[in-house]
């Protein structure tokens, strides 16, 4: 087996003395790689992570304001952390992330459980505002930085498999799309020292992970610059896999804007950047896009999947969708369920429009799209997508696949899965085979959802 099991044990959290750290986390990859830093932080600070919330002596919340159904979630999941609290006098609860970025001093004056709210650039603060909540004080830090890009801290990894990691390149995000909250919450875009991000994928490989996804809101803006010299996504990327053949890359999320065919050359040369872009899209109507501030039109989205497909003819696409966003009229819905059809994506994530308080859709533009509407919208594209997602895995059938194994499958001890470079979930007799390796397996049958392979 691959695996350093020393390697691994230093990545891994500490339980033990100590007071317990409890963390929940809500959200995008970029909070739970987040909270990989958070615990980082607090166990230098003396704190020892559990899993269990019942023996937990802090508990903190990773939380999300993308949409209004994810604060509702977080709300609900806070009121249920009373009667610990009741058991517990001492026992601290603390808000951290977007929501707590978004509601500030607000979430303690709601919930009166709330002891401490860190907003996503005050981590390193965490261990103060802990010590100034257990004298019994108010603690609250929600300031938003320029720089802090938590470089030099080195992630306590809280994945199960220790095959599949998360690495942050930057924070923050500048595009200011018309309904999103993001760039309120995360402050503006920063990217971080490419050579700590080397180290950081070097530590994963050596450790034995066999899979780096590198994160950001927008992943393609990536842009270092030091003493004259200047490195962007794409020889960032040629960087990361040049460690070595043997580790997969991918990235999360591309703004089409920012997808440029130096990006799509340099995955071309390189075998181990995956085959999968997430380039969401919104919507198919142009219209749409410019209320949205998106920055470029239907044909231009269009031109780049064009690119993709010259460049790089077995990639697999994944988009993010909405419905009902304002003044979208069933003209507009349908230029959006022509464009999934049109790049037939492998897979996307769909959501209804969510007005979120201060953007600039909540400021300028009425949230005129009936609730009922919304729903029937977006019951459409899923049904649509699920078909695309069949039609993309019936085409597999009968092909090889090199698949990174990452676990045993749910249902049966005797099967594992893993994923294709193009991000498909492969299920298979699991043989003489161990998580981390890579098998090569051909396809006998698929769901929408799922491929169902045999070893060769
Ligand atoms: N930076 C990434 C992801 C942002 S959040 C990007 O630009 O693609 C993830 C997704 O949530 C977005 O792509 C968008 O589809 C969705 N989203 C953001 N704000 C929303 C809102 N107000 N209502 C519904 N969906 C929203
Ligand atoms: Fe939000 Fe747009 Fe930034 Fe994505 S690119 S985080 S949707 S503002
Ligand atoms: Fe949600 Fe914040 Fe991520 S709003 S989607 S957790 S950046």
């Amino acid at each position: 087996m691959d695996f350093n099991a020393e390697n691994l044990k230093k990545l891994r959290p500490l339980s033990g003395d100590g007071s317990k750290l409890y963390i929940e986390t809500y959200g995008c990859q970029m909070n739970v790689s987040d909270s990989e830093v958070v615990l980082s932080i607090l166990q230098r600070d003396g704190y020892r992570y559990t899993e269990r919330i019942d023996e937990a002596d802090v508990i903190l919340v990773n939380t999300c304001s993308v949409r209004d159904n994810a604060e509702q979630r977080v709300l609900g999941r806070l009121r249920e952390f009373k009667p610990y609290k009741r058991r517990k006098k001492a026992l601290l609860v603390g808000v951290i992330g977007c929501m707590a970025e978004r509601m500030k001093e607000q979430l303690m004056e709601r919930e009166q459980l709330v002891d401490i709210v860190a907003g996503p650039d005050s981590y390193r603060d965490l261990p103060r505002l802990l010590r100034q909540a257990g004298d019994g004080s108010r603690s609250v830090n929600v300031l938003l930085s320029q720089e802090e890009t938590y470089a030099e801290i080195a992630p306590v990894r809280l994945d199960k498999n220790g095959v599949s990691a998360f690495i942050s390149i930057m924070r923050g995000c500048n595009n200011m799309c018309s309904y999103c909250v993001v760039p309120y919450t995360r402050g503006a875009e920063r990217s971080r020292d490419p050579r700590t991000i080397l180290r950081e994928a070097r530590e994963l490989f050596d450790a034995g992970y066999r899979e780096v996804t590198l994160l950001g809101q927008n992943v393609n803006s990536y842009r270092w610059e030091q003493d004259g010299h200047s490195t962007g996504f794409a020889a960032l990327l040629d960087a990361v896999a040049g460690i070595d053949p043997l580790l997969r890359v991918r990235f999360s999320t591309s703004h089409p804007k920012d997808l440029s065919d130096e990006v799509l050359h340099v995955m071309a040369r390189r075998e181990n950047l995956c085959r999968a872009i997430h380039l969401p899209a919104q919507s198919g109507s142009t219209r749409m896009l410019e209320l949205m501030n998106r920055k470029y039109t239907r044909e231009w989205y269009l031109g780049r999947i064009a690119a993709i497909r010259r460049i790089l003819p077995d990639c697999a696409l994944s988009t993010d969708l909405i419905a009902g966003f304002c003044t979208e009229t069933d003209a507009d819905h349908r230029d959006t369920l022509s464009l999934m059809r049109e790049v037939g994506y492998e897979f996307a994530f769909m959501f209804k429009y969510s007005e979120r308080p201060n953007t600039k859709a909540a400021r300028h533009f009425a949230d005129d799209v009936p609730d009922e509407v919304k729903t029937a919208r977006l019951t459409e594209i899923i049904d649509l997508q699920n078909e695309l997602s069949l039609q993309s895995n019936r085409r597999d059938v009968g092909r090889t696949f090199e698949v990174l194994i990452e676990g045993v499958s749910k249902r049966s001890d005797d099967r594992l899965f893993g994923r294709t470079s193009q991000n498909k979930v492969v299920v298979f007799d699991r043989g003489d085979r161990r998580i981390g390796e890579y098998a090569t397996v051909r396809i006998t049958d698929c769901s929408s959802a799922t491929l169902i392979g045999e070893l060769l």
